[in-house]
């Protein structure tokens, strides 16, 4: 019998309504090797949704998603909203996501595909076989503590925003992160400024008292200064690293160009409930956007995140992995990828060209080119 699971599709402003619609089509195949199908909705967020209604997120968008088996989205932002008040621009849409379906869970997995070892900043030996996962909390810290806002005092304007964060929620996502280690190499680094503010004490206290249920991972802490100087250092030294919501954003776009570029990672953020929303790490990149430029890679890879998370669905994920290092394997490679220095047996393509290959090396992966193209 045929499953059925509804996705619902965000496509949001800029490069998103072009590396959505192909990752849509990679992962409508896969999941078909596995009898499942998959009905995809759209609703309106960010940008597109505040030229439609007049805001970010709208109630039905919100509704949707609680609906849905689990929300894939592109990006959200750009110049013509960069003016507004900001609870009215397209980021809130996004944040708004977050907190309305308690998305506290945000995992950033940072692997290095080897066909792009030399896209990296880094030197090969570095970052070779790279593999660290950034568990982000998504939810609170500095992103939705209150007091926050800007106003006048002594007839000078004063900006405040509070980093607040609650036993509870550090205990929830240290334990995700945990029980992520457990499942990795069993080494988990906690990332704080315990030297300066109290509240990431309190997270250091938190993270070692929950510690105590995982004897098998080996946890150590780090100030985010340090953190951030390490990942361009030495960044195998990481597995698991655990951090609150502003310095997991920072930390996770330093991990990204490890691997080669922004535009090759994926993001899961889940609730305790599982439900999961999947978008690429990156943004709406909008001078790009409209070009058939943009590298679908990272929101493919996030619908194989969605495949493992929150559609029990592991083999597709993997067949959507070893599809996407198959097609780097034979060369192909968006702008943001291409090493003019290193561009023997290399071929430039745009969103569209690349998501066909991934298609082809799916069906090369699973043998079955007709069942494949039926599907599709
Ligand atoms: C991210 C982005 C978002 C964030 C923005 C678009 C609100 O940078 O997902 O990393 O800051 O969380
Ligand atoms: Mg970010």
């Amino acid at each position: 019998m045929t499953d059925i699971k509804d996705i619902l599709v965000l496509s949001g402003d800029g490069i998103g309504p072009e590396v959505v619609p192909v990752a849509c089509a990679v992962m409508q195949q896969a999941v078909a090797a596995h009898s499942v199908e998959i009905n995809f909705s759209q609703a309106l967020v960010g940008g597109i949704a505040i030229e439609a209604t007049g805001g970010p997120l709208p109630e039905a968008t919100l509704a949707k998603a609680h609906a849905a088996d689990a929300v894939l989205l592109g990006a959200v932002g750009g110049p013509q909203w960069e003016d507004r008040p900001m609870d009215q621009r397209p980021e809130k849409g996004l944040l708004g996501l977050r907190a309305g379906l308690e998305l506290f869970a945000n995992l950033r997995p940072a692997l290095l595909f080897a066909p792009l070892v030399e896209a990296s900043s880094l030197k090969t030996e570095l970052v070779e076989d790279l593999d660290i996962l950034i568990v982000r909390e998504l939810t609170g810290g500095i992103y939705f503590g209150e007091p926050r806002g800007v106003t006048i005092e002594d007839n000078e304007r004063v900006g405040v925003n509070s980093y607040v964060y609650r036993e509870h929620e550090i205990e929830r996502i240290a334990r995700v992160a945990f029980d992520l280690a457990s499942k990795r190499n069993g080494r988990l680094c906690s990332v704080d400024k315990a030297n300066v503010l109290e509240v990431t004490q309190l997270w250091r206290d938190v993270v070692i008292e929950v510690a105590a249920d995982y004897p098998g991972v080996e946890l150590s802490h780090m100030y985010v200064d340090t953190a951030g100087m390490q990942l361009v250092r030495a960044p195998k030294q990481f597995d698991v690293v655990v951090t609150g919501n502003l310095f997991g954003d920072i930390l996770s776009d330093v991990a990204a160009m490890l691997t080669g570029s922004l535009g090759m990672l994926p993001s899961a953020s889940l609730a305790a409930s599982g439900k999961g929303l999947y978008e690429p790490v990156h943004g709406s990149a909008p001078d790009i956007a409209g070009q058939d430029k943009a590298n679908p890679l990272a929101t493919i890879l996030s619908t194989a995140m969605m495949c493992r998370y929150s559609l029990a669905l592991p083999d597709a994920a993997d067949a959507i992995e070893a599809a996407v290092n198959r097609v780097l394997e034979k060369g192909l490679r968006t702008a943001d990828i291409y090493q003019d220095g290193h561009a023997d047996g290399l071929r430039l393509v745009g969103t569209r060209a690349m998501g066909d290959a991934v298609l082809n090396a799916l069906e090369e992966g699973q043998g079955h080119p007709e069942q494949g193209q039926e599907a599709s």
